[in-house]
């Protein structure tokens, strides 16, 4: 295994990616920086493109077709054209789809090493990472296939001269708008479930990272897909607007910021009341209570914040620590840090790449020099790493009260708070106080605290003795401005379907 990943290392490393993403085994000449509808590569109506940057080092990869409205329609046009009644798609069998979906986890496994190769390039998450979101995508993809033809609906009793029936109908033409933190990983969370239960798709990776969504729609073509069922549109934000307002697009899921997410959510009222699945920020509480083991709630507190970069949308980025132990955790946290390996993402050992881009590297200093300001007290890091790409030190504030800025605000970065707490029936009040809801966890050995503190959170996954532990079985989405709608698991399959009930009447003897 790791001599194929070293071997691919080498060719990324050789590649000239300033002028097109080629397949390594195959045709160099063919680009993968277009806009993918029907099977087909498309240059832009407008002739604009835009270019996608090395978070490492700032330098350009490659330019990429930029869609937007004309282009987003054409795509919605193709998947409406897929999803009508009577085409390849809506006839297929159930297990024929499931049969594709496999088709593209096993062309994804075949190339692994390269689209975590691209991932890593695109997004600056270290290899080692990028190469376990490609197996959590493959995973994902495979789960969603299973469930192809496992889904139906029921017979229902009913008066004796009528039959009830439900089935279990895709919602239609769907479009997906995903982040750049996890881009592949949030590709398959999306598109799985979607192709799974028979609708069609229009994605819209995020403009920082395009490059995995690119690569996956030519596979797609390989696995077998008819024209039209997955369609990917490179752009900005407004591409994604252009999906929300089209009336021809049935659903849309959102993974990204509240702000966007809130946006879409009046927008799809506005036009046809399209069915929305938003997975939005989060500022997610970290309880450490003081009979835990503290070297495992210090390692896995350490990483619920800094995996990533500290971009995830679920980190622990506000640790309550009892009193008790406040003192040695924020020594140990310190020691951990101090530890963390940042640097070239290529790297076997690095632990910490590059924030996306500039904008996010800004923004999140100015939230440290915030945090200073208010009086949290800075014990580790706080500055840009080197002067070449988007890095930041792994930052580390104690002494954090709830009113600061880095203790409400979802930061999107390396930084960890670490705040004092007292009893049990204060920190339940003080983890809930917050806008966000989407995870919490809880670090104790006591099985009663335990389930008191878990009842109580107000998140959609509190995590006990452990962090960040996702898997495609279970599943994931948040409470109040964290967003609706859940992902991944059973859960997440039905909000890809509709229920229809077929009511028929039934001959009577005497009638
Ligand atoms: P967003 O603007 O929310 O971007 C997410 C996706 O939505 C991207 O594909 C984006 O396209 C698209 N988008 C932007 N405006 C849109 C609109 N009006 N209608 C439809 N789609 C639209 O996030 P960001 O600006 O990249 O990051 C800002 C902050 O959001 C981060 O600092 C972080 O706090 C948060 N964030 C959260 C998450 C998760 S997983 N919850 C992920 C990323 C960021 P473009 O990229 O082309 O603009």
């Amino acid at each position: 295994m790791l001599r194929v990943v070293k071997n691919v290392l080498n060719h990324v490393q050789k590649c000239n990616y300033s002028l097109a993403v080629p397949k390594p085994h195959q045709n160099p000449n063919v680009l993968y920086s277009g806009i993918f509808i029907n099977n087909e590569w498309h240059k832009s109506k407008s002739g604009k493109t835009f270019q996608t940057i090395n978070p490492s080092t700032g330098q350009v990869i490659t330019e990429i077709q930029q869609g937007s409205k004309e282009d987003i329609n054409l795509a919605v046009d193709a998947a409406n054209e897929a999803f009508k009644f009577g085409s390849e798609w809506r006839t297929m069998d159930a297990s024929e789809r499931g049969r594709l979906l496999y088709k593209l986890a096993d062309l994804m496994e075949r190339d692994g090493a390269y689209l975590a190769s691209l991932e890593t390039l695109d997004n600056g998450k270290p290899f080692t990472q990028a190469w376990s979101d490609v197996v959590g995508s493959i995973n994902g993809i495979r789960y969603m296939a299973g469930w192809a033809d496992k889904v139906h609906g029921k017979t229902i009793p009913m008066n004796g001269k009528y039959l009830a029936q439900t089935r279990l109908e895709p919602v239609g033409v769907c479009g997906q708008i995903i982040p750049w933190n996890f881009p592949l990983l949030m590709l398959s969370w999306k598109i799985g479930p979607a192709l799974s239960m028979g609708n069609t798709v229009i994605l819209k990776p995020a403009e920082q990272t395009p490059l995995t969504a690119l690569y996956i729609a030519e596979l797609s073509k390989e696995a077998g897909f008819p024209p039209g069922v997955l369609n990917i549109v490179p752009g900005f934000g407004d591409a994604g607007q252009a999906l929300v307002e089209n009336p021809k697009v049935d659903k849309i899921a959102f993974t990204g910021s509240t702000e966007v997410g809130k946006h879409i959510q009046s927008l799809s009222g506005k036009y046809n009341l399209k069915r929305t699945t938003l997975e939005l920020g989060g500022k997610s509480p970290n309880i450490i209570l003081a009979d835990v083991d503290i070297e495992r709630a210090v390692e896995y507190s350490h990483h619920g914040v800094f995996y990533n970069s500290g971009q995830v949308c679920c980190a622990g980025t506000r640790t309550f620590i009892e009193d008790k132990i406040y003192d040695e955790f924020v020594e140990r946290s310190v020691e951990r840090a101090k530890k963390r390996i940042v640097g070239d993402p290529f790297d076997l050992k690095t632990e910490q790449g590059p924030q996306v881009n500039e904008e996010q590297l800004e923004k999140v200093l100015g939230l440290i020099k915030e945090g200073v300001k208010q009086g949290a007290k800075l014990v580790h890091g706080g500055k840009r790493h080197g002067d070449t790409g988007y890095f930041i030190q792994p930052t580390v504030f104690a002494d954090v009260e709830d009113h600061h800025i880095i203790a409400k605000e979802e930061i999107f970065g390396p930084v960890q708070q670490l705040i004092r707490f007292k009893d049990m029936d204060e920190i339940i009040e003080r983890a809930n106080n917050t806008n966000y809801g989407l995870a919490s966890a809880i670090f104790s050995n006591d099985i009663n605290k335990i389930n008191y503190i878990s009842q109580g959170l107000r998140a959609g996954v509190v995590w006990v003795n452990c962090y960040n532990v996702l898997e495609v079985q279970t599943p994931f989405g948040g409470y109040k401005e964290s967003g609706f709608g859940r992902e991944m698991g059973e859960y997440g399959l039905q909000q890809y379907t509709e229920v229809k009930c077929i009511i028929t009447a039934v001959p009577q003897k005497n009638s």
